[in-house]
């Protein structure tokens, strides 16, 4: 998507070869106009596949989930990151690994909100190495739903998170694709 490509050069900071902090569009800010067009572009692009809710983590998924949730008529149900003391009947719980903040914490999604007769988009904002969206797919799983895709906004092809998942056969559509980060560079892929 060109008009992403050029907010994440204009404004995108690299902080490591690993890490490129986008909280003028994404983590601390969000920009509506960018962000409606990325939900017009999932909504485009997962069109056809009967989508009947959109998924995502709290918090920096919401917009743009929200945003594609609302192209394709259907409603957004997000997964909290709490560290659970108890257990929690009511929700599906997975316990996952966070790759920046180097702690670990449980996704929690209300289970009134997924059943076996949805027909799932998940929508994040970055995908690293990938545990937050592996934790969620195994959510969907238990649920019974299936899951018809997966819609990122930056994809760090240097990571295996999205690597992995295209392997197990899973459709994962990326906004924008970064191939690397050296030299303080945003490089794209393609
Ligand atoms: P994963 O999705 O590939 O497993 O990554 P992981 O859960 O380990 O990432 C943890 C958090 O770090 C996520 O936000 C993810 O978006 C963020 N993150 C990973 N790499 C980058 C990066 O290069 N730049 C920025 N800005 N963030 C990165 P989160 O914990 O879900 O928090 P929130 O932002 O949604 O509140
Ligand atoms: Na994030
Ligand atoms: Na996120």
């Amino acid at each position: 998507m060109e008009l992403l490509k050029q907010k994440i050069l204009e404004q995108g900071v690299v902080v490591s070869d690993q890490v490129l902090l986008l909280d003028a569009i994404l983590n601390e800010q969000v920009d509506p106009e960018l962000t409606m067009e990325m939900g017009r572009a999932f909504a485009a692009i997962f069109k056809e596949e009967g989508i009947t809710r959109v998924v995502t983590v709290e918090s920096s998924g919401i917009a743009v989930a929200f945003a594609t949730a609302y192209e394709l008529g259907v409603p957004l149900v997000f997964a909290r990151r709490k560290k659970t003391l108890l257990a929690d009947p009511d929700s599906y719980v997975e316990r996952v690994p966070s790759f920046t903040k180097g702690i670990v914490t449980d996704l929690v999604l209300s289970r009134k909100f997924l059943n076996a007769e949805d027909r799932v988009l998940f929508v994040d904002d970055i995908i690293a190495n990938g545990d937050a969206a592996k934790g969620m797919i195994k959510i969907i799983e238990r649920s019974g739903a299936s899951l018809s895709g997966v819609g990122i906004v930056m994809e760090k092809c240097f990571q295996q998170g999205a690597k992995s998942l295209r392997e197990q056969g899973i459709r994962v559509e990326s906004l924008a694709k970064i191939a690397s980060l050296e030299g303080g560079t945003v490089k794209f892929a393609e």
